[in-house]
C-alpha cells in the first residue's frame, strides 16, 4: 500500500496502561462513519496495519487500543508507541470490517483476550448511546495478568449501571505475583465460556458468540461451541 498519499490524523490524547498496552485517541482527517466492530488502517514509515476501533461512531475521536509488539515481530506498534500528543500518522479514509453486532438473537456473548476487547467496547458504547434494547450482553475478558484487563473498569461500570450487561474478567496465571489480591475468575477465558452459557441459560438458538484476540482462544471457542449449534463470529489479532 502506498501510504504516502493517505490523509494524516493527529494524536489528540494518549494513555499508557502498562509498559506495552496503550490507548491513542486520533483526530481523523475526514468525517467518519462506521459501524461498531469495524477497523481503521493506520500507517507510519510505509507500514500499514488495521486496528479495531474502541470508540463508538458518535464519538468525535477515533480510539485505538494497542499492544506494543517488540521487533522483529512488531513493525508498526513500536512506532505507534513512540507517538505523543500532537504527532501525526497516516490514516486510510475507508473504515472496514464485518465483525459487527448482529441483533438477530437476544443473547450476545462477547469473548476477548487483552486488545481483543476493542470492538466489544464499541458495541456497548454504541448500544447504550442509541438507547437500544432487546439484547442481553455477557462480556468475558481474559488476560494473563490483572493489569492487562484494560477497559475492565469501564465494563464493570456498564454492568453495574445496566441490567442487560454482565461482565466476567478472568486471569489465567492466578498464582503469579502480579495477580496477588485478584478475587475474580481464574483460568483462560475460553475455558469459562461453557460454565457461563449454562449459568445464564443461553441456548444455541438464542445466542451469538463473538470471539476476538488470541487466535488459539478463538479456535478453542469455535471448536467447542459451533458443533453445539451456536452461531459463532471471530476476529483474529495476529
Ligand atoms: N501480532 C499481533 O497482533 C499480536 C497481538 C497480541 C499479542 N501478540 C503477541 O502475543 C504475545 C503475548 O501477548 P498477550 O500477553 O497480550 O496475549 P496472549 O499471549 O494472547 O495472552 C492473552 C490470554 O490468552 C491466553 N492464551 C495464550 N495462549 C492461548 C491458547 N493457546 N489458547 C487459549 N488461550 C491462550 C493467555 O493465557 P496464558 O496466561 O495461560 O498464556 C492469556 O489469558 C506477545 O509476545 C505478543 O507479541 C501479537
Amino acid at each position: 500500500m502506498d501510504t504516502s498519499k493517505l490523509p494524516r490524523a493527529r494524536v489528540a490524547a494518549r494513555r499508557d496502561l502498562t509498559d506495552d498496552l496503550f490507548v491513542l485517541w486520533l483526530d481523523p482527517p475526514f468525517q467518519h462513519d462506521f459501524q461498531p466492530g469495524q477497523y481503521c488502517t493506520v500507517a507510519m514509515e510505509g507500514i500499514a496495519r488495521p486496528y479495531s476501533i474502541v470508540s463508538a461512531p458518535h464519538e468525535e475521536l477515533i480510539e485505538l487500543f494497542i499492544e506494543r509488539i517488540p521487533e522483529p515481530d512488531g513493525k508498526l506498534t513500536p512506532l505507534l508507541h513512540g507517538l505523543q500528543v500532537g504527532d501525526e500518522l497516516a490514516m486510510a479514509p475507508k473504515i472496514k470490517g464485518h465483525f459487527t453486532l448482529d441483533p438477530s438473537k437476544p443473547n450476545q456473548v462477547l469473548i476477548a483476550t487483552v486488545t481483543g476487547i476493542a470492538p466489544f467496547v464499541s458495541y456497548l458504547r454504541d448500544y447504550i448511546a442509541r438507547g437500544l434494547s432487546g439484547q442481553r450482553f455477557l462480556a468475558m475478558l481474559g488476560a494473563s495478568y490483572q493489569q492487562d484487563l484494560a477497559y475492565g473498569d469501564e465494563l464493570q461500570a456498564l454492568a453495574a449501571e445496566h441490567d442487560f450487561i454482565d461482565f466476567v474478567p478472568t486471569v489465567s496465571r492466578p498464582d503469579e505475583q502480579p495477580n496477588a489480591g485478584w478475587q475474580g475468575e481464574t483460568g483462560r477465558v475460553n475455558k469459562q465460556v461453557g460454565k457461563y452459557l449454562d449459568e445464564y441459560g443461553f441456548s444455541p438458538e438464542k445466542t451469538i458468540l463473538y470471539a476476538c484476540g488470541n487466535p488459539q482462544m478463538i479456535a478453542d471457542v469455535r471448536e467447542n461451541f459451533e458443533p453445539l449449534g451456536y452461531d459463532f463470529r471471530e476476529e483474529k489479532y495476529w
